[in-house]
């Protein structure tokens, strides 16, 4: 079968090649890949890792061998699904607990977005608690779990304020639920009850200085690979506030992974959440399209359809 093979050193940082199938475990269904999206901390995992690794995480397609097990989807179901690594092939075994099955309205482009970003989205909302008329502040808005979170936390009754890079950004969040779109967090005013915090460096101390008493900075990410300066002081106007770190893959038990899966795909089919694709390539040109993600030309989310598709 054909994949992505990790190509460190080589003109690009992946290219597609012939590798041996997968031999799934008797808990895996084999699926057949149609879709799959690039998420921001595959980029570093290319250099990361071994010449010939495939990476992978979210896939969507359809299974073409259910689990020996007996456990899971039958052959031919729809289904999106959150992988470790190996999801960009034509085939994955990926262990039945990890499989969602797709209603007919949600499109393999739309479910590939999810299970990354969309679990990371829903998973650091719910660390605000209760947002019913809560100020929710989400810098790296116009990325993958920017516009996700934007609006799992609006639909949450929450009034959000998103922050983006640039003017031009904004237009492209127009529609998912932001009350405020402001050009860097030194423009967001006031303070907030949960701020999910990507950006680093700066971005970092200055989500600080805008918590309110017993708020929550939800730290799950460090885009900008910069440190940020802290100090005590500055919780003296929102005292016993947290920052909280947030990191997706132990963020619950395993098994609560297909139940939030499946939350996030019926929100799509019943339209409360409207994934935002903003780049679809056939797999051939993942390496192009992971340079316009590294310099954030990319507005939501970057999917990709395989041979099978
Ligand atoms: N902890 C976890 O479990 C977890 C899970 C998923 C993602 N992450 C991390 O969370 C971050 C966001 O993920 P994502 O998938 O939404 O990424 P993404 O789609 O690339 O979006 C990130 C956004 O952050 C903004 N940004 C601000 N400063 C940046 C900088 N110096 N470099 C690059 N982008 C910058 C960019 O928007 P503007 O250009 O408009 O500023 C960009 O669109 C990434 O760092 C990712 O690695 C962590």
């Amino acid at each position: 079968m054909r994949a992505i093979v990790n190509t460190p050193g080589g003109p690009a940082p992946v290219e597609l090649r012939d590798v041996p199938e997968p031999t799934p475990a008797p808990n895996e269904a084999l699926v057949e890949v149609h879709g799959f999206s690039l998420n921001r901390g595959e980029l570093r995992s290319f250099a990361n890792n071994e010449a010939g690794w495939i990476p992978g995480q979210d896939i969507s397609g359809v299974v073409l061998r259910a689990a020996a097990n007996g456990l899971g989807p039958p052959n031919g179901t729809r289904v999106v699904a959150l992988t470790d690594e190996f999801g960009w092939a034509e085939q994955v075994a990926v262990p039945v607990h990890r499989i969602v099955p797709l209603p007919d309205n949600v499109s393999f482009a739309q479910a590939a977005t999810l299970p990354v970003a969309g679990l990371t989205a829903l998973r650091c909302v719910r660390l605000g608690g209760a947002l019913v008329g809560r100020r929710v502040l989400i810098t790296g808005a116009a990325g993958g779990v920017g516009t996700i979170a934007i609006q799992i936390a609006a639909s949450s009754g929450a009034h959000v304020t998103a922050v983006v890079g640039r003017q031009e950004r904004a237009a492209a969040l127009s529609g998912l639920g932001a009350h405020d779109v402001v050009v860097g967090i030194e423009n967001a005013t006031g303070r907030y009850s949960l701020i999910m915090e990507s950006g680093g460096g700066n971005s970092l101390s200055e989500a600080v200085r805008r918590v309110e008493p017993n708020g929550t900075v939800v730290v799950y990410g460090n885009s900008s690979g910069e440190t940020s300066t802290i100090s005590f002081q500055e919780f003296r106007a929102a005292q016993n506030a947290r920052i909280q770190s947030f990191f997706y893959f132990t963020s619950g038990p395993e098994e609560m992974f297909a139940p939030d899966l499946a939350l996030l795909v019926s929100m799509i089919a019943e339209g409360s959440l409207r994934p935002v694709i903003g780049i679809e390539r056939d797999w051939s040109e993942i390496a192009t399209v992971a340079e316009s993600l590294r310099s954030r030309q990319v507005t939501g989310k970057a999917v990709f359809r395989t041979g099978a598709s």
